[in-house]
């Protein structure tokens, strides 16, 4: 088939000047994607004009590639283990709140490579409507941009910009949904029937009442189950927002239609694509319409697809779910990075139980990754922090899942003694006793209430996302350490929405005292930089391999990357007693190594004290 689908394609196209090329990546990617959008769509009669209909998107795609993108297609090409690299580190910020808007953004260019930047994720900068748009993941025009950040010319120049500094853009690819307001959500209202077919759309609710026997709720004070009614009376699935439709990806059309918006945002300029919500694109009756095989191939026909159109194209997966799940997407030929939501949520659950029992766990057993694939680890998002942990991993340490993420809700809340935190419930479903936290690290991490450790608690946190492996992700403002934004409630629009507390706007006055090494703020800046300055020099931290080193205390990390004879050895301690590592413990090691963080030698031939929330990078020289 895959011959003779080129054959026509070169019928019309032979003799222009981007085909031959094009032929040629067709011959060598082509028939994986064919293989992956058969179990998708290969029963239909007209699955050859499915297929053809979309290599027609593809030519486009890459017909319309920009010379200097094309250059970058053969770099990475050639080195496809680039982002393993130990100077990765990323940025993600909310291009309005932290810089004013595209034009902000491209003046905080050195700020971002004075931090040793080298990916950038803007949250989504494209057209929405107002005022709701869940902090513009209910997308109206893929390519039309939020006229208050700056137009669609003004983003495609900031990648330009931010490229020749040597910073990837990552822009989403919101796919599982549109908003309300989208041209084809707005033909689907009107009764157009071919734009009806773009979404799950049921005319009474005989349907949606099988549906939600199986799947859960999302955003539960939006609304409840999984759908919302329209004026006429239909009713359209809304697994998020009322605002944010579902796409119908049982219907080929979606897959071709939402194949070009993507290739669209490529050819902006982008590196990755973060993938919107992909555990929820493939909907079956009587499963919890969450990680279906079908949402798989999916994955892996767009991932062929940009093989083919947009080779330097990367997908990061979002998926916020059991860690076996959250593996699933990672591939070389699926997304090629994930974000870390296991490693992220455990960071906080030891911060709470001064016990790394969890988090060392998930290190020796869910850490590994294929080949030619990255975390991304992170300490905060943009979203809520929802303690998705194995139920089964905890069971192995006698913790009962659902009453520890009771316990950790009240922790972050600061309804529990001890707790230092001050974050506020998000979603908080008494019917089911589901609960996330929003705050941002700062404040979780005991800064608002004051708490003396609350900046080494974050530093610790940030130590183990800058050495554990993978890309790490620095939530801009953290880096000084910006606290709650309270004044969210006050706002009719956010007040719906607690995770509008940890989206501050820029707080300008801490990035001013960065420099000011008596002020939190500065104490934080200078830790930080340090910290990634330490990572930059360590080529031992590309990639992801690594040793677990269990310390025999129980608030005590340790893992290992590289060798013992040629490696570094952390150790954190994430209690605010000091805490002891046996010397027994250390036999094995060489008997001196060089602390990189304080620059101090260490003896291992003894008993090891770490202070409340200290870190150490011990340099393992034999
Ligand atoms: C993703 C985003 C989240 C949004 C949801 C719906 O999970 O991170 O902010 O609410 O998708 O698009
Ligand atoms: C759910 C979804 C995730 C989304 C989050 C937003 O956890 O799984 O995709 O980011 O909700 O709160």
């Amino acid at each position: 088939m895959l011959n003779h689908l080129i054959e026509r394609l070169a019928a019309t196209r032979a003799r222009q000047a981007s085909w031959p090329a094009f032929a040629q990546r067709l011959r060598a990617h082509g028939q994986r994607l064919l293989d992956e959008l058969h179990p998708l769509y290969g029963e239909r009669a007209d699955f050859a004009q499915v297929a053809e209909q979309l290599l027609q998107v593809a030519y486009e795609g890459w017909r319309d590639r920009s010379p200097s993108l094309r250059q970058l297609d053969a770099v990475r090409e050639a080195t496809p283990d680039w982002f393993a690299s130990e100077q990765m580190l990323g940025g993600v910020c909310y291009a309005d709140l932290w810089a004013g808007g595209f034009k902000g953004v491209q003046a905080q260019i050195p700020y971002l490579k004075e931090l040793g930047l080298t990916y950038l994720h803007l949250m989504p900068p494209y057209l929405c409507p107002q005022p709701h748009n869940d902090g513009g993941y209910a997308v109206s025009s893929y390519r039309a941009t939020d006229p208050q950040l700056g137009s669609i010319d003004e983003l495609r120049s900031l990648a330009t910009q931010l490229r020749k500094a040597g910073i990837s853009l990552v822009l989403d690819f919101v796919f599982n949904h549109t908003s309300d307001e989208h041209e084809w959500a707005q033909a689907a209202r009107a009764g157009d029937p071919h734009y009806s077919g773009y979404y799950w759309m049921f005319q009474d609710r005989a349907e949606p009442d099988v549906y939600e026997q199986t799947v859960r709720e999302i955003f539960p004070d939006e609304h409840p189950g999984a759908f919302s009614q329209l004026p006429d009376g239909r009713w359209v699935w809304t697994t998020f927002h009322s605002y944010q439709w579902d796409l119908n990806y049982s219907n080929p059309a979606v897959f071709t239609a939402m194949a070009r918006e993507m290739l669209y945002i490529a050819n902006l300029g982008v590196d990755f694509l973060r993938m919107d919500a992909v555990a929820f694109v493939w909907k079956r009756q009587g499963t919890p319409c969450e990680n279906l095989p079908e949402a798989h191939h999916l994955l892996r026909a767009y991932n062929a697809l940009a093989r083919i159109a947009a080779p330097s194209l990367l997908f990061k997966s979002e998926a916020i779910v059991h860690p076996d799940d959250v593996v699933s997407y990672i591939s070389p030929e699926e997304c090629q990075v994930s974000y870390n939501p296991l490693q992220m949520a455990l960071l906080w659950n030891s911060l709470a139980t001064r016990e790394v029992n969890l988090l060392q766990y998930a290190l020796e057993q869910r850490h590994q990754l294929p080949a030619h694939t990255a975390w991304v680890n992170y300490v905060r998002s943009h979203d809520d922090i929802g303690w998705t942990f194995a139920d089964e991993d905890a069971a192995l340490y006698g913790i009962n899942g659902f009453d520890h993420r009771q316990f950790l809700n009240r922790f972050f809340v600061n309804r529990f003694d001890g707790s230092f935190a001050r974050g506020e419930p998000f979603q908080d479903n008494p019917l089911t006793g589901d609960c996330r936290i929003s705050g941002t690290a700062a404040s979780l991490c005991g800064l608002e209430q004051g708490d003396v450790h609350g900046v080494a608690r974050l530093l610790l946190l940030y130590g183990v996302v800058l050495s554990s492996g993978g890309i790490p992700l620095l939530y801009l403002g953290d880096e000084v350490g910006t606290l709650n934004d309270h004044d969210y409630a006050q706002d009719a629009h956010k007040a719906v929405d607690s995770r509008w507390l940890h989206r501050p706007p820029r707080d300008q006055a801490r990035y001013a005292q960065r420099q000011d090494p008596a002020s939190q703020a500065g104490q934080l800046h200078a830790g930080l930089r340090h910290l990634i300055g330490l990572r930059r020099h360590l080529p031992l931290l590309a990639g992801g391999e690594l040793s677990v080193f269990w310390t025999h205390n129980p608030a005590v990390l340790g893992y290992r990357r590289g060798s013992v004879e040629d490696g570094l050895l952390l150790l954190g301690n994430f209690s605010e007693q000091p805490q002891r590592v046996a010397a027994h413990v250390l036999a094995g090691l060489p008997a001196q190594a060089q602390d990189l963080v304080s620059a101090c030698g260490i003896a291992l031939d003894q008993d090891l004290t770490l202070q409340p929330y200290q870190q150490l990078w011990l340099r393992l020289q034999a």
